[in-house]
């Protein structure tokens, strides 16, 4: 029973698989003849935290694939977590009413905890700062749908990498192949926790990092925008140090290569001007629209369909 808590839950042959099983996903969904795999079986998705792309396209996934979903948004409020529940009682409940468990929680670890004793399998959505698995899964589906490969790409991220949830899943699928350099541009406050950036040094994956946009962007295949995580600060004057510290404006458009690609895990706040939405290069609504299929392959994967 697989569980994905993490980028440690898939290796690069699950990767390829759920990538491929995806592209299929994208195909069915265009034909209108998607296989109703999930007939039959309920998929819970209990987020803790605000969603509007993760958990309605892990529900639209489900849907599509024939099941029925039990749905717990504002799980902190809505649900016994208010009166003080665990999130592991949680998850033995949900055992017994669902399929597959998804779960979105502030709390890193979350996921994992509730994998602890569930007896289905979990999804990750999310937990805390830690990780975001499905959410890398779909960014590289969109980067191998684009260039047709994950391996030789320049890519830049800027914003918030401290707690990019996002960046934390991908950069070990990006250390799988060969050749990708990485660009981390961010305040020196949100800069990548060194745990990731020794990572990186252990698989010999060549990053840099910097604190401007200069010089970058006419080098990047992918310039990857975050998003400045406000709900993660401990104290709001240290947000609002940070939070305008990097806008993509339309002006930049003229420095990025012409079939470079611009991403997005979205919500976008103040990051990117929306003029620059009209422009090809502006991948991010494509990219949120690949996390349907994704979710679609990720719901087969952990039911060994
Ligand atoms: C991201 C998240 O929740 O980590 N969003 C998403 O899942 N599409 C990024 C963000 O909220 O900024």
């Amino acid at each position: 029973m697989p569980n994905i808590l993490g980028a440690k839950d898939i290796n690069k042959e699950t990767l390829e698989k759920i990538l491929a099983r995806a592209a299929e996903m994208g195909d069915a969904c265009e034909k209108g003849n998607v296989p109703q795999l999930l007939n039959g079986k309920i998929v819970a998705c209990t987020f803790f935290e605000p969603s509007t792309r993760t958990r309605l396209s892990f529900e639209a996934a489900a849907l599509k694939l024939g099941a029925q979903v039990l749905s717990v948004e504002n799980g902190e409020v809505s649900s016994s977590a208010f009166k003080g529940e665990t999130m592991e009682d949680t998850a033995r409940m949900l055992s017994s009413y669902a399929d597959i468990i998804v779960i979105r929680h502030p709390k890193s670890g979350a996921a994992e905890g509730a994998a602890s004793v569930a007896t289905r399998p979990v999804i990750n959505a999310g937990d805390g700062a830690n990780e975001h698995p499905s959410q890398a899964l779909l960014d590289m589906f969109t980067m191998k749908k684009v260039f047709g490969r994950t391996e030789n790409l320049k890519i830049a991220y800027m914003g918030d990498l401290l707690y990019s949830r996002p960046l934390h899943s991908i950069l070990s699928l990006l250390a799988y192949y060969p050749g990708n350099e990485l660009y981390f541009i961010s305040p020196k406050e949100l800069a990548l926790p060194e745990e990731y950036k020794n990572f990186l040094k252990e698989k010999n994956v060549i990053f840099h990092e910097m604190n401007s946009l200069d010089g970058v962007l006419d080098k990047v295949d992918v310039l990857y925008v975050t998003r400045v995580q406000k709900e993660r600060f401990e104290k709001v004057e240290d947000y609002e140090k940070v939070k305008d510290a990097f806008l993509l404006k339309a002006e930049h458009l003229k420095s990025i290569k012409e079939n470079a690609i611009i991403m997005h895990a979205l919500p976008r706040v103040n990051e990117i001007e929306t003029a620059i939405d009209a422009d090809p290069r502006a991948a991010y609504f494509r990219q949120a629209q690949n996390g349907l299929y994704v979710r679609m392959a990720l719901l087969a994967y952990v039911l060994g369909l």
